[in-house]
């Protein structure tokens, strides 16, 4: 049966998380774990990355500010910290390129997934040659760019014989997760946006032309769509902070962990969670960002904690929507993907936190799905981007915002974003002494 549905394939895309440095060797050997997207080791390297390029001449190009999570300053880090791996470095890879040179022996990218890198020239969507240099990051490492839909290697006979593939089939460049759950979503004009919920969460909005954020709280990056570009928000701790209190309070599942958000009160009687658990991209790019909760009271128990961790995800994703309308990118309509997607209760407590109706597509596979409509166009299936996001369907069920529940959300959205601010130094003060604890234990 695999055998007789692989014969049907006619390309494959690939999706993955963004940011991540796959260090390899010259024959294309792992020379050490990957730094993944929410690693953030690397503040001393961005200094340096800021100190030598100048911030303005590094929004020019890149688009963006160095922020620790970004692929050149582990690369960096990593000449910092172990030169022996470094002296071996050869390639350095995105994350989902490295599964396209196992499947086709490629070195490739696409310029969504580049964007994340820092390297990257975002109106020439090309290596900038200026970065490079300024970094003394040999350009023989980094691998091809292409545009999205396009082919980037074809699968090997080998792998296609032990997959039940046809021999020769395309693999498209494929995309960032973000802009390929975008692609996935139909988000690919203006007005809309997507919101994914995984361990990240992200609010993503298409733009049609390259404008980045001149303070650097938006991620501005291309998008799959050839020529168009995207800006997104990006929370480090959405469903990671729900793992995370769902280890800790000894839960099983995230249904058992709604289900006791459900039941209390929106706005968990005065209670409000601040989600910087791994430090927090937008709106503070601070990754010495620390989590709380505030107003805790003896009214307050699991049920409005939990309601409370929720509630907090949902305000952190909230500060990217704010950043979007003061940047003129108020969107009609949020598309909803990744895990949280399948969750009513999310889908209805964004609406009421967003003030925007919540929509999702039929297909939930989000990032995976839309790297297949590229496949499909890498593949001669459908002519561009546009035409084989014909076919994305949206559910039935749509959740509009309660207008009630809103302006709750609105007063306690007001309170949510004074935190910050004022108990940033402590957060760093009580950072820096854990950091100074020989025996505290690994985020
Ligand atoms: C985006 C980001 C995350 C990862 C997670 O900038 O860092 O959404 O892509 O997969």
């Amino acid at each position: 049966m695999a055998q007789e549905v692989g014969r049907d394939v006619q390309g494959i895309g690939l999706a993955g998380q963004m940011h991540g440095a796959v260090f390899l060797d010259e024959r294309d050997h792992v020379i050490r774990p990957a730094l993944l997207w929410n690693d953030q080791r690397t503040a001393a390297q961005c200094q340096a990355i800021t100190d030598r390029v100048g911030t303005e001449r590094l929004y020019q190009i890149t688009g963006n500010p160095a922020l620790t999570g970004f692929q050149a300053p582990k690369i960096l880090w990593l000449r910092d910290e172990e030169p022996e791996a470094y002296a071996a470095l050869a390639t350095v890879l995105l994350p989902k390129d490295f599964i396209r040179l196992r499947l086709s022996g490629e070195h490739a990218t696409d310029v969504s997934d580049a964007s994340g890198t820092l390297l990257l020239d975002l109106k020439t969507r090309s290596w900038s040659p200026e970065i490079l240099d300024a970094l003394e990051i040999d350009r023989r490492w980094l691998p091809p760019v292409y545009e999205s839909p396009l082919q980037a290697g074809e699968v090997s006979e080998g792998i296609a014989s032990e997959l039940g593939l046809r021999s020769r089939i395309a693999v498209a460049a494929g995309g960032g997760d973000n802009a390929a759950a975008a692609v996935g979503n139909g988000v690919v004009r203006p007005g809309l946006a997507s919101c994914s919920i995984g361990t990240s969460g992200v609010l993503f909005a298409h733009a049609e032309t390259l404008r980045p954020d001149p303070s650097g709280r938006l991620h501005t990056f291309c998008h799959a769509v050839p020529d168009r570009y995207h800006q997104m928000g990006v929370t480090l701790s959405a469903g990671g902070a729900l793992r995370w209190w769902r280890d800790v309070v000894g839960r099983s599942d995230y249904d058992e962990l709604t289900e006791l958000a459900e039941s209390a009160r929106p706005g968990s009687e005065g209670l409000l969670f601040l989600p910087y658990l791994t430090g927090e991209r937008t709106p503070h790019l601070d990754p010495r960002a620390r989590a709380m909760f505030v107003g805790l009271s003896s009214r307050h128990g699991l049920a409005h904690m939990t309601r409370a961790v929720f509630e907090g995800v949902a305000f952190s994703l909230r500060d990217s929507f704010e950043i979007m309308k003061e940047f003129g990118l108020d969107v009609a309509q949020i598309r909803i993907t990744g895990g949280g997607a399948r969750s009513p209760f999310w889908r209805q407590l964004l609406a009421d936190v967003f003030g925007r109706p919540i929509a999702r597509t039929v297909a939930d596979e989000g990032p995976a799905y839309g790297a297949a409509l590229l496949a499909g166009v890498a593949a001669g299936v459908f002519r561009n981007v546009d035409e084989a996001c014909a076919v994305v369907q949206l559910g039935p069920d749509q959740c509009d915002p309660d207008a009630g529940r809103a302006r709750l959300y609105d007063d306690y959205y007001s309170a949510y974003t004074r935190l910050y601010p004022a108990t940033r130094a402590s957060m760093h003060e009580l950072n820096g002494l854990a950091a100074r604890d020989p025996g505290a234990t690994p985020e």
